[in-house]
């Protein structure tokens, strides 16, 4: 049975310090394991933009010995109707290792149920879980390794709704952390993932915290987060979220709430004067760079873990 990353919680908390320690293994010698070498091929498909987790996969596969191969989904047969079990029926036989970039977590679900390697979510509408492992990693970089992290507090602020809030909780409150997000009202996370991080959370010490208060959600954080306010896909909405999310800006304002020394995250594309200021991401407090390169550490970390285990 091949090992997935579907969403978070798909490695438990000492799984996912195992990845955070190897990735920042990777970090320190890119080249120290090279479990593809020969090379065996990676499908890296994406049925939506991407700058970031296609060239992080790409070089990352590339640099575990691999062969990065980028298909298009549109361009695919997918984007003809076939029927998803039947492509990762086909992939298994020719790839290593299965990464998709798609719209509904259902269809993940269903390559992984046909799949006899790997799958890994390369983001959904639901769920980015390896931007917020290469999230964990650079607090753990900046911040005193992976066993510094658990009790640490991270606010996010914006779209409670979307894969990046959903993400946080889960992952977050897997290594430990106090995960607030800070979304107005009717953006609140899925009340079922939430339920699943306060169940993790009783195991690690976390917890998550929903608040239409920005303060609240800031009040000395050590690591203040946000993403777009619209998400792929939801760009017709873009227009209605402006008012209820502007109290939830990062600026300076909410950066002199958190801790002193708080860490910024923003998994980028990031959109100057609306979800967080230019003022705050390009200042001293922004990790955001460190946080874009550790996508390629931290899911050469990944995949190594799941073959290993597949
Ligand atoms: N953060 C992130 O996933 O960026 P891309 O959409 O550019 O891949
Ligand atoms: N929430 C954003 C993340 C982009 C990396 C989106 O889904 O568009």
């Amino acid at each position: 049975m091949a090992r997935h990353f579907l969403r978070d919680d798909d490695l438990d908390p000492r799984e996912q310090h195992e990845v955070l320690e190897l990735g920042l293994a990777f970090r320190d010698d890119r080249f120290f394991r090279t479990p593809l070498t020969g090379p065996r091929a990676v499908a890296l498909l994406f049925d939506k933009p991407s700058t970031r987790t296609r060239v992080s996969f790409a070089v990352g596969v590339a640099e575990l010995g691999g062969y990065p191969m980028l298909i298009d989904g549109a361009s695919s047969q997918l984007g003809r109707g076939e029927r998803v079990e039947d492509t990762a029926r086909v992939l298994d036989r020719q790839c290593a290792a299965i990464v998709w970039r798609t719209f509904a977590q259902e269809r993940l679900e269903q390559m992984a149920s046909a799949s006899a390697v790997p799958v890994v979510n390369a983001l959904t509408d639901e769920f980015h879980p390896c931007q917020v492992l290469a999230d964990l990693t650079t607090v753990a970089q900046l911040r005193g390794g992976v066993d510094a992290l658990p009790g640490m507090t991270l606010a996010y602020l914006g779209d409670g709704a979307n894969n990046m809030a959903n993400s946080y909780l889960l992952g977050g409150v897997t290594a430990g952390l106090h995960v607030r997000i800070g979304t107005p009202a009717g953006y609140q996370p899925d009340p079922a993932v939430l339920a699943k991080a306060r169940e993790i959370g009783e195991a690690t010490g976390g917890s998550a915290l929903v608040t239409a208060d920005r303060d609240e959600a800031v009040a000395q954080a050590d690591v203040l987060a946000t993403d777009t306010w619209v998400s792929m896909g939801h760009e017709a909405s873009a227009e209605a979220r402006s008012e209820p999310f502007a109290p939830f800006q990062v600026n300076t304002d909410a950066l002199a709430l958190a801790a002193p020394d708080a860490l910024v995250l923003h998994c980028l594309p990031a959109y100057r004067g609306k979800e967080i200021t230019a003022e705050v991401i390009d200042g001293p407090q922004s990790a955001v760079w460190d946080e874009a390169e550790n996508r390629l550490h931290a899911q050469k970390a990944l995949l190594t873990w799941l073959l290993e285990r597949s």
